[in-house]
């Protein structure tokens, strides 16, 4: 090496590191755009989500494993606060295994839709789903309503909230077991159903009182951007290589396309052809069977249990529309937190960060199932040392933990931890 090259390749050392000097406009601009994480939007169809009382029964429910048909399975099982509030397996496991990896429900109430599928328009109503699943919870409203009116602390926080729980101590009336689609529910008169069902919604109502202050938490990437904006950026917060990727996300890599905004995501659904975890498995429709759910849902934010069915928000569902270019479309997961959920994917297919960007460098195994599908994707071609500055990024986007008041049940009611 003569001493020209020799001091070209110093020179690369110390600039490659950092982005020394001003930061391109462009990656500034995006730097700013993705932090910090504001308040969670306002939920009108649901008059209690910023309720403390409401709060503090909803943590209740969601720690409580009697909501579950055999008393061990709780929202916590799957959404373990230790585990990022997920649950750290490839596909979720509660009373039998499920098909879908368990997203976190950290930062959940800034998505517009839930659910991978985007089957639900609400916190509320997403939680309603799993206590009645038989894959998760497999329990029913009336037995969920029976309990509570058993537990004397669960029905004083109940009826604080919302007023008495309907009386359901006649058997007849309320059978056991009793949700839509059994012969239970059919036996019931129009009106016990309704009493039963406005119960059943007011607990989703208050576990997303509860959920709403799982924030995503404060993060490095959130304190650099914070240094950048009062004009005193401070590059030791982040690494060189987290810097580095970051320029990479936000800039030759694409991955602001779908990843964009303070949550890393443009809440909406993309095809991105993954090789299906088990071959022998039908694909997935996504979003192509979400949204026909969504659309016959009981708890629309526009149906009979939204307490403000005519706002904006509430709208929503009766407007959007689907092509077939979203069969088999998933919901573009926030990636704030993203270091602490592994696995990845809808499917649990990828074990490591790292199995995902070899993924989306490569797009080895991409599985183009119909014409229709997301043709943004290009293999990326990156050199390892590239990857591993992405990945660095990535990991700069882990939160400050919810405090822990937050992450065990409340005290007084007698819900063991988990
Ligand atoms: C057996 C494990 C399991 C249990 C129990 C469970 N969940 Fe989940 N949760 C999942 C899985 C899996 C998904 C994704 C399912 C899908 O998208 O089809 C999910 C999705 C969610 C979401 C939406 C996340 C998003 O990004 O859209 C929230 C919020 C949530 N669960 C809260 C709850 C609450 C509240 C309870 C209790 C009432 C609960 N979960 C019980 C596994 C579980
Ligand atoms: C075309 C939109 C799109 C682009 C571009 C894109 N992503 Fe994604 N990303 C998604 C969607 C959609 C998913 C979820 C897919 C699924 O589960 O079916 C996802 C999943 C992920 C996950 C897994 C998160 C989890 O919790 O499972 C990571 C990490 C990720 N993307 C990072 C990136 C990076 C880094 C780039 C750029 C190299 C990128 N993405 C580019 C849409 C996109």
């Amino acid at each position: 090496m003569n001493r020209d090259m020799f001091t070209i390749a110093i020179c690369c050392l110390l600039v490659a590191p950092t982005l020394a000097g001003e930061l391109p406009a462009p990656i500034k601009r995006s730097a700013l755009a993705s932090s910090p994480v504001p308040p969670p939007p306002a939920n009108p169809t649901n008059r209690v989500a910023d309720d403390p009382a409401a709060r503090q029964f909803g943590q209740a429910l969601f720690f409580d494993p009697n909501l579950s048909s055999n008393k061990e399975v709780s929202c916590a099982t799957c959404h373990d606060p230790a585990l990022g509030f997920a649950d750290g397996k490839p596909l979720a496991e509660g009373l039998k295994t499920g098909s879908i990896n368990t997203p976190t429900v950290l930062g959940t109430a800034h998505h517009r839709w839930l659910f991978l599928d985007g089957r639900a328009d609400t916190l509320w109503s997403q939680a309603l789903g799993p206590i009645e699943s038989d894959l998760e919870m497999g329990g029913a409203r009336t037995d969920v309503v029976r309990y509570l009116a058993a537990t004397p602390k669960l029905a004083e926080a109940y009826a604080a909230v919302f007023g008495p729980l309907p009386d359901v101590s006649n058997q007849q009336r309320f059978p056991d077991g009793a949700r839509p689609g059994t012969p239970q529910w059919e036996s019931m008169a129009e009106q016990d159903r309704a009493s039963i069902t406005q119960a059943y919604a007011n607990l989703g109502k208050a576990i997303e009182a509860y959920e709403r202050q799982l924030e995503p938490g404060e993060s490095n990437f959130d304190r650099w951007v914070a240094s950048i904006r009062s004009g005193t950026r401070d590059d030791a917060i982040m690494t060189g290589a987290a810097i580095r990727g970051f320029a990479l996300f936000a800039g030759d890599a694409g991955c602001m396309q779908c990843h964009f905004g303070p949550m890393l995501s443009d809440l909406e659904f993309h095809d991105l052809g993954l090789p299906p975890s088990d071959p022998a498995a039908a694909p997935m429709p996504g979003r192509g069977a979400g949204f026909p759910l969504l659309r016959a849902s009981e708890f629309r934010a526009d149906g009979p249990w939204s307490d403000a069915p005519k706002s904006t928000k509430a709208r929503r569902a009766a407007s959007a529309r689907i092509g077939p270019e979203h069969w088999g479309s998933f919901r573009t997961p926030s990636l704030r937190n993203v270091a602490a959920t592994a696995p990845y994917m809808h499917s649990g297919q990828f074990a490591r960060i790292s199995d995902v960007l070899r993924f989306y460098n490569t797009l080895e195994g991409q599985v183009r199932r119909h014409h229709h599908a997301e043709a943004v994707l290009v293999p990326l071609e990156l050199n390892a040392s590239q990857l591993l500055d992405i990945e660095a990024f990535l990991d700069s986007l882990t939160g400050d933990r919810p405090p822990n008041s937050l992450c065990v049940p409340p005290e007084g009611f007698g819900i063991p931890k988990p």
